[in-house]
């Protein structure tokens, strides 16, 4: 450094009047500016939070058609998994902090609840059964009637329904925004202070590697034999048969189509209205979302109400050709199966268990 130099930064030169070292403090105030925002933006304790985009790999099952998640959600990264999953189990997001979605969607009971129709805050009860997340990020629509179009606008109206978690988004991200460690984790996982976008994307984020595809039935279906028994064996044969037809409903990999159908679950008078409610449609009554079957063995009570509590009594629902309701299935129709056959139907069912994905 020259003289003048060193001169610049020394409080003032031998030769300066006082209007020159005004003109060279505001010289000075910009630098002097950046470093207090520098010093302000980065407490010496926690060092700045950068966002980490390393990828999560899904590893699809053998013969799962590849996943397509829309660009929205893009990258999709393990730390935005991690924070999902995080939130999902959390019940600081429900307006009075004792509900998360994991209190109605448990892992171990395939990612429902144990009972006909759960309850949210304040005991506060809808009217349907909270269907399984397996494999959830292959359907097409959202809810039984099918009135959500993705996981994002189905999970804002799971955190403000009165009778789920009854809270508001400004709220929720007030209560994420104080917390000890979700600014971390925001800032991470999408480089931003926590916002309801980002709230919605992490949680989709974890549904969409709620992946299960390695029961016993699909170790038969890829060549060990021994996988099922003589009654699974039975029952399978029974399940994709045209006597039956129940492939035609709960079709392909994931034992649904994505349809929504009448299988005659509530008789002559329709206490829930299902699909109309969303087309307005006559022929719409009655009609739900067809359920994959994956895990269904954890999944009772069955149907859009909860209604049925055994497997048991799905089949023998089923063999007696449903309840004639008005918009009813011609595919729902008497099967006269015995009640060897019907035992083999269930026992088959209970083959689409996946163990390792009901871990808790
Ligand atoms: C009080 C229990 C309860 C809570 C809490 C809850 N859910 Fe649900 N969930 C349900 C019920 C019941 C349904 C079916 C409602 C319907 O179809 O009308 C459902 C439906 C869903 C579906 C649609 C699945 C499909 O294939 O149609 C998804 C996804 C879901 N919930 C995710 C969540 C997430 C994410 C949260 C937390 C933000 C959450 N749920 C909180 C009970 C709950
Ligand atoms: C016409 C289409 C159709 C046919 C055929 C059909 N199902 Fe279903 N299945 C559905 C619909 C729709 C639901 C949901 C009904 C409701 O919630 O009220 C359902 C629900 C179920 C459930 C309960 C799943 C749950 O999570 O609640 C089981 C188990 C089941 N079906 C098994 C079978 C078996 C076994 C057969 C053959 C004997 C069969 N289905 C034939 C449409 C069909």
């Amino acid at each position: 450094m020259n003289d003048s130099s060193l001169a610049f930064f020394s409080i003032r030169s031998s030769r300066e009047s006082d209007q020159e070292l005004v003109v060279r403090l505001y010289a000075v105030l910009p630098l002097f500016v950046v470093f207090v925002l520098m010093v302000s933006c980065s407490p010496a304790t926690e060092p700045v939070e950068t966002q980490d985009i390393t990828p999560f790999v899904m590893n699809l099952p053998q013969g799962f058609p590849a996943l397509a998640v829309p660009d929205y959600e893009q990258p999709m990264t393990r730390a935005k998994v991690e924070l999902g999953r995080k939130l999902f189990a959390d019940p600081i997001l429900s307006v009075n902090g004792t509900v998360a979605c994991a209190t109605c969607h448990q892992a171990q009971n395939g990612f429902t609840a144990p009972v006909p129709v759960p309850a949210g805050v304040f005991g506060r009860r809808g009217l349907r059964n909270a269907p399984t997340l397996t494999n959830v990020a292959y359907n097409r629509s959202f809810f039984w009637h099918g009135g959500s179009v993705n996981l994002q606008a189905q999970a804002l109206s799971s955190l403000e329904n009165e009778d789920e978690m009854g809270n508001e988004a400004d709220n929720i991200v007030r209560s994420l925004r104080a917390h000890g460690e979700y600014p971390r984790l925001f800032r991470r996982a999408f480089g931003k202070e926590v916002d309801i976008l980002g709230v919605l994307d992490a949680i989709a984020a974890f549904e969409r590697t709620l992946i299960s595809g390695n029961s016993r039935y699909d170790r038969f279906e890829r060549g060990d034999k021994s996988a099922l028994n003589a009654s699974e064996e039975r029952g399978r044969a029974l399940f994709f048969s045209s006597r039956t037809e129940c492939a035609s409903c709960h079709a392909g990999f994931n034992f649904t189509g994505g349809g929504f159908e009448d299988n005659g679950s509530q008789g002559a008078q329709y206490v829930d209205l299902g699909r109309y409610m969303m087309t307005a449609n006559d022929r719409d009554k009655g009609k739900f979302k067809v359920p994959t079957l994956r895990n269904v063995e954890r999944t009772a009570p069955y149907f859009h109400n909860g209604a049925f509590p055994t497997l048991e009594s799905v089949v023998a629902h089923y063999n007696a050709g449903g309840k004639s309701s008005p918009n009813q299935s011609s595919r729902v129709k008497p099967l006269g199966l015995t009640a060897e056959e019907q035992q083999d139907l269930v026992n088959f069912l209970k083959a689409l268990t996946d163990e390792e994905f009901l871990q808790p």
